[in-house]
């Protein structure tokens, strides 16, 4: 299967993605190219992180970037994916992600309440991998106390979540929720669909 990226499907066209396009595009991958990710890179997407919006601007969070090998084999082992899905549908060794980034909140600046910061502050590190053509899955199913100490996180860094990072090697479709199912599921093509509630559901009302 072709995988067309955002930066591919765009070169030739010679514009950046509207930004709404962007977000109406992206979709979570599981499934990705052996290709490495440069350090570089990875700091790009931590930086887009770093100026997320920030309850009281207290900037409480910290990362930690691992693209190291034998790290990133056992940083599989100890997260979950596609609960909806069969195992059959977890990557398989030549699929597995090429880096992680573990998202920690600094107790030392905020002790509690840092949720809603990590959630806008891993949105735009997915958003700038996913403008260079990279997929991330946003991991919130992982063994907390045995990732913390793989990554010897002292007492004051708790982990909050892991994004899973690589170039993506499906192509996952947004599709219709049909009689409430909210579930992913693959199609016939043994292509990743993935139901969104229209928007009708969600806008209770506009006072013009
Ligand atoms: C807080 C959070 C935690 C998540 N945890 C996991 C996870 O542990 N494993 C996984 O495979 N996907 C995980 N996901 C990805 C969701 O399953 C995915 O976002 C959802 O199915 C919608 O798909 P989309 O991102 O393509 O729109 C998580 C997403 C969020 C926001």
């Amino acid at each position: 299967m072709q995988v067309v990226t955002v930066r591919e499907e765009y070169k030739d066209k010679g514009f950046i993605m509207n930004i709404n396009d962007v977000l109406k595009s992206r979709r979570t991958i599981r499934k990705f190219k052996q290709t490495p990710l440069s350090g570089e890179q990875l700091m790009r997407y931590i930086d887009a992180a770093r100026v997320a919006p920030s309850a009281a601007n207290l900037q409480p969070l910290k990362y930690i970037a691992v693209k190291n090998t034998e790290m990133v084999e056992k940083i599989f082992g100890l997260v979950k994916w596609a609960g909806y899905l069969a195992s059959e549908y977890n990557p398989k060794e030549d699929e597995r992600p090429t880096a992680y980034i573990a998202v920690c909140a600094d107790t030392a600046v905020r002790k509690a309440g840092y949720e809603i910061d990590v959630g806008a502050a891993v949105e735009n590190l997915i958003l700038s991998a996913f403008s260079d053509g990279v997929g991330a899955c946003w991991m919130g199913a992982v063994d907390r106390p045995k990732i913390s100490e793989l990554l010897g996180l002292p007492e004051n860094l708790v982990l909050s979540c892991v994004v899973a990072l690589g170039y993506p090697a499906e192509q996952p479709k947004e599709v219709k929720v049909t009689d409430g199912n909210i579930k992913y599921y693959l199609n016939e093509e043994n292509t990743l669909c993935v139901p969104k509630r229209d928007l009708e559901d969600v806008i209770i009302k506009i006072y013009d």
